[in-house]
């Protein structure tokens, strides 16, 4: 909501996680927010973290079913809520948004989010290089996705 964009933008503010994202202008958030293409999620992860983070998914109305994981931001790091996280809104994407591909890109010097996505069943297409601004330098990112199929055999994988 609206009045989540204070928690949202002191998130891509931190110094822990600008590294990692391009963070957005207030007016690019409230846009979002209204544009049905988009999701703009509070990730909640219980009493301690009310609100944990957020996560943007793009191409919710994609007439060629390709849903992007834009953003995914949390404040507790390593314990387990960013897979369980990745998890869920893979299923989201496949299940209640119809995607056929669900797909990111990450920048390459973001090893924590690399090694989860590849853990969980990402695949790794290109990468796009030199293509954001890091410090005097340029920084190259990594497209990575996941197919409907690869999903269904990985739910019948894991499933008992
Ligand atoms: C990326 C992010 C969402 C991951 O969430 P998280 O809750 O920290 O991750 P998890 O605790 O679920 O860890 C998942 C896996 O990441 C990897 N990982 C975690 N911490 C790591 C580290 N410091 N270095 C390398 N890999 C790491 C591990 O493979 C881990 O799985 P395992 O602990 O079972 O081996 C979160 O750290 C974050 O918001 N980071 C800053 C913003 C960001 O990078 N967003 C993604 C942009 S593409």
């Amino acid at each position: 909501m609206l009045s989540d964009l204070d928690f949202v933008q002191s998130v891509e503010d931190d110094p822990a996680n600008r590294p990692f994202i391009t963070p957005w202008e207030r007016v690019q958030h409230e846009g979002a927010i209204r544009f049905p293409d988009f999701r703009h999620f509070i990730a909640e992860a219980g009493e301690g973290w009310p609100s944990a983070g957020f996560v943007i998914l793009q191409g919710c109305r994609s007439p060629h079913g390709a849903v992007e994981l834009k953003r995914i931001v949390l404040q507790p790091k390593g314990l387990g809520y960013g897979r369980a996280l990745v998890r869920l809104l893979a299923e989201m994407a496949f299940r209640d948004l119809g995607a056929h591909r669900f797909w990111l890109d990450v920048k390459e010097k973001n090893e924590r989010a690399l090694a989860l996505y590849r853990d969980e069943g990402f695949v790794e297409e290109g990468r796009l290089r030199d293509s954001v601004r890091s410090g005097d330098g340029y920084e190259s990112l990594i497209v990575m996705s996941m197919l409907r199929s690869e999903h269904e055999a990985r739910m019948k994988e894991t499933s008992p």
